[in-house]
């Protein structure tokens, strides 16, 4: 309700601001775009069970907004898939590149094609119009895992809708626990072939660099990567657990001018701190473990109950967004301030509209995208399939941060900002967050 009235308010001082409210998207099932009468097949085969289908992953480009399903359970037709832009609220799911590709049956074997995604949870698309993807290459995680084809790196063209790219990660850089989150990609210079992927192993508490140019990955490791025992426990969506995730997401800073390197700014999921390392650390495989270890910084603490799934950077604004999980909301720190709690407020949070933010996106037009997904009831619970259970909003970004204290600053702000951190700008309290 909070939020309602708060978009009320803005429709009614920013006429022409879009409000995040209603959701752009929404679902009380996922269903597909199927072909012929594959439906019924699919669900008499086990193909597709429709309740066991919840998307964790978004990304935009162009018209297309990618939608990303883990195969957590059985019956998920296809892992990756878009919806467009222009489309309904509730339209059905495109599997990409195609059906064919895309498609996994209920006892597959192996993969069908090399585009073939079996199992994702986030995508990235880079600035050479390519997608990225890393498959777990599993199916039916929670219970029976299995797996389909070894983890893997894609990338697919998105002019052309052609895979250009497949790695496969060598079992000697994964573990028994291991399971990547999300995929980072830091492209080198002007051209589109110097390029690194950092892949959180949120499971086994490591970084995976890749190199496309070497066609080689390798694997980092950091006590820093681990979670911290005081932000492990949760409470969402009425559903009480405890996570011992490490790092599930990561962002890049812009390349700094003098030496070319970035900062890969990172957090364990169960964790409230905000750390960051130079890609100097990870785009060189020989770097000695010691520079690594001391290479990492503490940049500061978000405050209580701030644990986020994922993380995003708006770098016109210099804006970063966590989904904020135990706050079902979003909050925002402006990069240019110190990471103090009053420097991360949360600035949108609805207990029904944002019970469980799983994903966070800024897309190339400067639009923040927000996907939730009541994703501790699907988990460990059993959700309610006649309610919406699946939502992604979006607003652009200068909509959202205006009047907060993550505006951006002018630089006479900036530079008072260190002398006086502390803003009478608009966040929302605590009371809106404990509230569910
Ligand atoms: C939506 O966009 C797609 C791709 O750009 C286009 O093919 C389609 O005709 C559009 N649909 C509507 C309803 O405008
Ligand atoms: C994948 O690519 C490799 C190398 O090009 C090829 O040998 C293999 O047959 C392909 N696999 C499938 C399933 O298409
Ligand atoms: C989570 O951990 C806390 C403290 O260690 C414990 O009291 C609680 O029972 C655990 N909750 C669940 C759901 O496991
Ligand atoms: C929110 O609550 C935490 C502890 O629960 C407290 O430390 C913090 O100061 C509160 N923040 C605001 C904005 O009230
Ligand atoms: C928190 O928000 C509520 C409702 O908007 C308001 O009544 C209360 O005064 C606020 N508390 C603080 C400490 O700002």
């Amino acid at each position: 309700m909070q939020t309602t009235i708060f978009c009320l308010i803005m429709i009614i001082i920013f006429k022409d601001s879009q409000c995040l409210l209603p959701p752009k998207f929404q679902w009380k099932t996922i269903d597909f775009a199927w072909e012929g009468n594959a439906r019924e097949a699919a669900l008499k085969s086990g193909a597709y069970i429709p309740e066991h289908n919840m998307p964790t992953g978004i990304e935009r480009w162009k018209d297309k907004l990618f939608v990303t399903i883990p195969r957590w359970k059985r019956g998920v037709p296809a892992s990756l898939n878009y919806i467009y832009l222009n489309g309904s609220q509730s339209q059905p799911l495109n599997p990409y590149p195609s059906w064919g590709e895309a498609f996994v049956s209920k006892a597959a074997c192996c993969i069908s094609a090399n585009s073939t995604v079996v199992s994702t949870f986030r995508v990235h698309v880079d600035r050479c119009d390519r997608l990225w993807v890393v498959d777990n290459g599993v199916a039916d995680m929670t219970r029976e895992l299995r797996q389909v084809t070894p983890p893997a790196i894609l990338v697919f063209d998105l002019n052309t809708d052609k895979l250009v790219h497949r790695y496969e990660i060598k079992d000697e850089l994964l573990r028994d626990s291991s399971v990547l989150t999300s995929i980072v990609v830091d492209t080198v210079g002007k051209g589109c072939e110097d390029v690194f992927a950092y892949i959180p192993d949120m499971g086994s508490n490591a970084l995976l660099v890749y190199s496309l140019a070497q066609r080689e990955a390798w694997r980092v490791e950091h006590h820093y990567f681990h979670f911290d025992p005081h932000a492990a426990v949760y409470k969402v969506g009425g559903v009480d657990f405890n996570w011992s995730d490490g790092v599930s997401s990561a962002v890049l800073s812009p390349t700094r001018k003098a030496s070319g390197f970035r900062e890969l700014y990172f957090h364990p999921t169960s964790s409230t701190k905000q750390f960051r390392m130079s890609t100097k650390f990870l785009r060189d495989k020989n770097v000695p473990q010691d520079n690594i270890f001391s290479g990492v910084e503490v940049v500061g603490e978000r405050g209580a109950k701030s644990q986020a799934t994922a993380c995003d950077l708006d770098p016109n604004s210099n804006v970063m967004f966590y989904t904020q999980l135990s706050k079902n909301g979003v909050s925002c720190w402006n990069m240019d301030k110190p990471l103090t709690e009053e420097n991360v407020p949360l600035i949108i949070s609805d207990c029904t509209v944002l019970e469980f933010p799983s994903d966070i996106k800024v897309d190339h037009g400067g639009n923040l995208w927000i996907l939730s997904n009541r994703q501790s009831r699907f988990i460990y619970e059993s959700m309610d399939f006649s309610q919406v259970n699946f939502r992604i909003l979006t607003a652009p970004v200068k909509t959202i941060i205006q009047d907060t204290p993550c505006e951006k600053l002018s630089t006479m702000g900036r530079a008072l900002s260190f002398i006086r951190p502390k803003s009478n700008k608009k966040s929302l309290n605590n009371s809106t967050a404990t509230s569910c």
